[in-house]
């Protein structure tokens, strides 16, 4: 383990950079890491013991609530309040935001928007899953309580974003707006091990990551960008890869370290596309323009899209800088025809 450097001490080196910090966003990203290894030892016991399957309950999107998305949101939920960093979360799993009324947290500057368990549909096969955090700043008086205002705020004001992926290894992956760094659970001593320092995705790629089975209700310009890809490119006598593991958080660091685009039109299903803009698309975007892609919405940048309630969903085209503006360009010719 020598020269090793947990998540801890990065995060305290890195808060040494910045004179006025208080610490209490490093302290903040410390108690997401412990509520990720927590939920980790259950999502790698998953098959063992009764935490696979359904609860039966459908949440406020109506959809099927696994076990493990109850068990991991209860987990980050008492992380975050016991932790005294943050005064309020809204939650995928919770209709409405919570707010943290004990002292502990009295005196919280910030507030989380998080998804605790992203691609639930995998759990019960043994794939990819992962968790998904915003943390913003509050921007109502300290001495209220949360309220709606705090956590919708644009993803230009994200502090900070990260995700957890429970895969082959577990990886926590986040930034605080100065670069993007990725970090390896070491189960033998249960720390987070920085693996991928400054990670940048590469400026184009030949994965495209889309539910293809949605192909006939895809806007004319992204059938045509699909099109695109299945062509033979003559620089590589190749088409590109489809990759789609059906977890935005598996197929985003994917693409992240390959290169690639992940793509969540609006479909006749999802008129407004099917992923969160708070919990799931804002952080995504915030990450991976940090390491130097692009995320829209097809037109707009996801992080200054202005969100208007806690469940907000927004069509997402991310990933590889080149490879987002030939889809928004196959976007402006599509809608000319
Ligand atoms: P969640 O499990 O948090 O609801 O998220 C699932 C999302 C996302 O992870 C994934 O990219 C997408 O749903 C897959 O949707 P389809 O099955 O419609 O392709
Ligand atoms: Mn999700
Ligand atoms: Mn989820």
């Amino acid at each position: 383990m020598i020269g090793v450097e947990t998540l801890d001490e990065f995060v305290i080196r890195k808060q040494t950079e910045f004179p006025y910090a208080r610490g209490d966003l490093s302290r903040l990203l410390r108690d997401i890491g412990l509520a990720a290894k927590i939920v980790n030892r259950e999502v790698n016991k998953a098959g063992l013991v009764d935490i696979l399957g359904s609860t039966g309950k459908t949440n406020v999107q109506g959809e099927e609530v696994k076990k493990l998305d109850v068990f991991a949101n209860r987990r980050f939920i008492a992380a975050l309040e016991l932790g005294g960093q943050c005064r309020g979360v809204a939650s995928e799993e919770n209709k409405d935001f919570i707010t943290f009324r004990d002292g502990v947290s009295k005196d919280a500057d910030y507030v989380v928007a998080l998804d605790p368990l992203d691609g639930s549909s995998n759990i019960d096969v043994n794939v990819s899953v992962g968790t998904i955090f915003s943390i913003y700043r509050r921007v109502t008086p300290s001495e209220g309580p949360v309220t709606a205002e705090d956590f919708l705020q644009k993803g230009r004001n994200q502090a900070a974003a990260g995700y957890i992926i429970y895969g082959s290894s577990t990886m926590l992956v986040y930034t605080t707006g100065y670069g993007v760094n990725g970090f390896t659970l070491d189960p033998s001593i249960g720390e987070f091990c920085l693996s991928h320092p400054d990670m940048k995705i590469p400026k184009t790629g030949k994965t495209y990551s889309v539910n293809q089975g949605n192909f006939l209700s895809f806007p004319e310009g992204v059938k045509q960008f699909i099109r695109h890809c299945k062509e033979i490119d003559k620089a590589t006598d190749r088409p590109y890869s489809l990759r789609y593991i059906g977890s935005m958080v598996a197929d985003i660091h994917r693409n992240l370290i390959t290169g690639g685009i992940f793509l969540y039109p609006a479909t006749t299903d999802a008129p407004n596309g099917k992923l969160r803009l708070l919990y799931e698309c804002n952080p995504m975007s915030f990450i991976v323009e940090q390491a130097g892609g692009r995320a829209t919405d097809g037109s707009r940048h996801i992080q200054d899209i202005e969100p208007r309630e806690l469940h907000q969903r927004t069509p997402i085209f991310i990933g590889s800088e080149l490879l987002v503006l030939k889809l928004e360009e196959f976007l402006r010719e599509g809608a000319g025809s």
